[in-house]
């Protein structure tokens, strides 16, 4: 075989609770992540040498070179089966960069699927996933799919019961937003605070409203510790998050770190209508829609 293609999902997260930070620079999580139906592409092809090219999406946005995450996988992968491969991926983007939605950490699950199968490598996922942690903490997740619960930095995953399919409208907006940064803002705002940092914990009724299919409940429980460092860094998304409140979504906050944001809807039928609202609202660079959860990442 000398070429492999992996479709992968991008995600959002349905709570994400942010705990103290840790001496490594991290916090400790609980990140209840939701793949949903926005698709990247990676096409690995045997070379010799390493290169990347990417192209879709703001792709203009995505370094080329040795710090694109998915040439960070295929090297991670090449040096834990102790040989020197080579492999040229191409990068089709649809998932926004830097948008919040794991669209780089998307790209490197893919890339370990696909390289994984190019070289015949065999690695059950169980490997594949602890690579997977030392690229980043939300690769784990990507190369799962489905809808998860993570712990530690939100590496240490655990599968969960969901009904749907939950209909979502997601806006996008001009430009990313540096993870580091708003993690970091978050802290600043708490130094500010001057209160106590409690351990995160899941939420019960969110839990329950998605192994339910409750869209309703869900929408109600949604929440990001980081969306007051995000909408600091960003207050134009106050009006975003607003419009979509405005015109009936179920639930609305921030992807993440931001900047997209996600709105829950009752039925596809009205995730179509609200994204036409916030489309003619002016208050995203594009609008789209999806459903979730969806499986993680396939060959195709
Ligand atoms: O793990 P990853 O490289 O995706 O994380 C990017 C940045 O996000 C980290 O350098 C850190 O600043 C922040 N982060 C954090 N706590 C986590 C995950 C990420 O502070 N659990």
């Amino acid at each position: 075989m000398n070429s492999v293609t992996v479709r992968v999902p991008a995600k959002v997260n349905l709570q994400l609770a942010v705990g103290p930070l840790r001496g490594d620079g991290y916090h400790d999580l609980v990140n209840v992540f939701h793949a949903v139906s926005l698709f990247d592409e990676v096409t690995a092809v045997a070379e010799t040498g390493m290169s990347v090219r990417v192209e879709g999406e703001s792709a203009d946005q995505v370094p080329e070179d040795d710090d694109n995450l998915a040439i960070r996988a295929a090297v991670a992968l090449a040096r834990h089966a102790g040989r020197s491969y080579g492999v040229s991926l191409a990068i089709r983007k649809a998932i926004p960069v830097a948008g919040g939605m794991a669209g780089g950490s998307a790209d490197a699950a893919a890339a370990l699927v696909a390289c994984n199968e190019l070289w015949g490598l065999g690695l059950p996922l169980e490997d594949l996933m602890e690579i997977a942690a030392d690229i980043g903490s939300d690769v784990p997740f990507a190369l799962l799919g489905g809808t998860a619960v993570g712990t530690g930095r939100g590496e240490r995953l655990t599968s969960l019961e969901a009904a749907g399919p939950f209909h979502w409208v997601f806006a996008l907006a001009d430009g990313g937003l540096s993870t580091a940064k708003v993690y970091a803002e978050c802290d600043r705002i708490r130094a500010e605070e001057g209160l106590p940092v409690a351990e995160p914990r899941a939420a019960g009724a969110l839990l329950a409203a998605l192994r339910d299919g409750d869209a309703k409940a869900l929408g109600a429980e949604l929440t990001n510790d980081l969306q007051s460092a995000a909408l600091r860094l960003r207050p134009s998304l106050a009006a975003t998050l607003e419009a979509g409140r405005g015109h009936g979504a179920l639930g609305a906050l921030v992807s993440g770190s931001g900047p997209t944001c996600a709105f829950l809807a009752a039925s596809a039928a009205h995730a179509g209508e609200l994204a036409g609202a916030l489309r003619d609202a002016g208050v995203a660079r594009e609008v789209l829609t999806a459903h979730g959860p969806v499986p993680g990442p396939a060959v195709v």
